[in-house]
């Protein structure tokens, strides 16, 4: 491999954190609150990320209190995924402990069976499973003029891509967590120890090549370790009020995704808002060594899961902090 086709770059002369250009001044509150504007606007057809289609395992539900209702997913005796409200309809056991037999979710307490039919006062919801996240619709909680399916986002070739899922969850709002999404330049100053020499090269408005004409456009290099960077150009759209795209659209990797999807789970005791993110990493590239990476998929998945594990630690704090000072009229933008 010639050192051209590495990757990687070795960093020279490397800027001391400290040293690093401030970022504040271009990150204006305005500019990312009007992209959050624009993003809330964006129809969703009532649609909800609830988790991965990994985690759809045939023994048991996946469940998640979404909007604050309890819902189940599992797949069905077809091994299509089916889908509905968590509380039992004979006396409310909580169908998330139920196990899932051939397809057929059976209730722990007395045994009512449900195969995704209606049954003995159980509705299903709709559910869809794009292959890599599920979704379900939730009409009374979004509100909106419901859609068949999900606004998934274009994504690379699954038969080229390696996938990851992480799933955190934050006291904040879906709101606060796509902001953070929509602050590309906190990158370098929060984050040192992923990004490096960020640019912010295009934002809404200034018509550059972002791919919606209402994208963030930044150049920024992932650490790999120490001096060793990865330089990539990447752009974020939000198209939903819940979703945050990042793609690559130059470099090592041009083609992945990082979708960032914000589901409200409901309202804790003391009334807090709770927020489950739920990030999928569609990686790709067209080297050679890449075919090779997604046959060593199953260890990579958790080391790509760690690395947004990190990030993620992070920007919910992040968001975290946005909630609380909005929450108490304390938010300066
Ligand atoms: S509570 Fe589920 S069958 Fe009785
Ligand atoms: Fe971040």
């Amino acid at each position: 491999m010639s050192p051209r086709s590495l990757p990687f770059t070795v960093r020279r002369d490397p800027v001391p954190w400290a040293r690093q250009r401030p970022t504040w001044r271009d990150a204006h509150p305005s500019v990312v609150a009007q992209a959050l504007k624009r993003a809330q606007a964006r129809p969703t057809g009532n649609w909800y990320v609830v988790g991965a289609s990994r985690d759809l395992r045939g023994d048991r539900p996946l469940a998640r209190t979404v909007a604050g209702e309890d819902v189940v997913v599992w797949r069905g005796p077809d091994g299509r995924a089916v889908g509905g409200p968590g509380i039992c309809p004979h006396l409310g056991a909580p169908l998330r402990d139920s196990p899932v037999h051939c397809g057929t979710l059976v209730c722990h307490w007395h045994g009512l069976a449900l195969d995704g039919a209606p049954r003995a006062g159980w509705q299903p919801l709709p559910v869809h499973d794009d292959g890599v996240l599920v979704w379900v619709r939730l009409d009374a909680a979004g509100g909106e003029p419901p859609l068949e399916k999900p606004v998934v986002p274009r994504r690379p070739d699954p038969e080229r891509s390696l996938t990851a899922v992480f799933t955190g969850t934050g006291r904040c709002e879906p709101q606060d967590v796509v902001a953070n999404r929509l602050d590309p330049w906190h990158g370098a100053w929060y984050h040192p120890y992923a990004f490096v020499d960020l640019t912010v090269v295009d934002v809404p408005g200034a018509g550059g090549d972002g791919d919606d004409g209402d994208a963030v456009t930044v150049d920024v290099s992932f650490r790999l370790t120490g001096r060793l960077v990865v330089p990539v150009r990447a752009v974020f759209t939000a198209p939903g009020p819940r979703t945050v795209v990042m793609r690559i659209t130059r470099g090592e990797g041009e083609g992945s995704v990082v979708e960032t999807h914000a589901t409200p789970l409901g309202e804790d005791e003391r009334g807090t808002p709770r927020t489950v993110v739920v990030e999928a990493v569609l990686a790709t590239s067209g080297r050679r060594g890449f075919a090779a990476a997604r046959r060593a998929a199953p260890l990579l998945r958790p080391l790509m899961r760690a690395t947004a594990g990190r990030l993620w630690r992070d920007d919910l704090a992040y968001a975290e902090r946005r909630w609380e000072l909005r929450s108490t009229g304390r938010f300066p933008g």
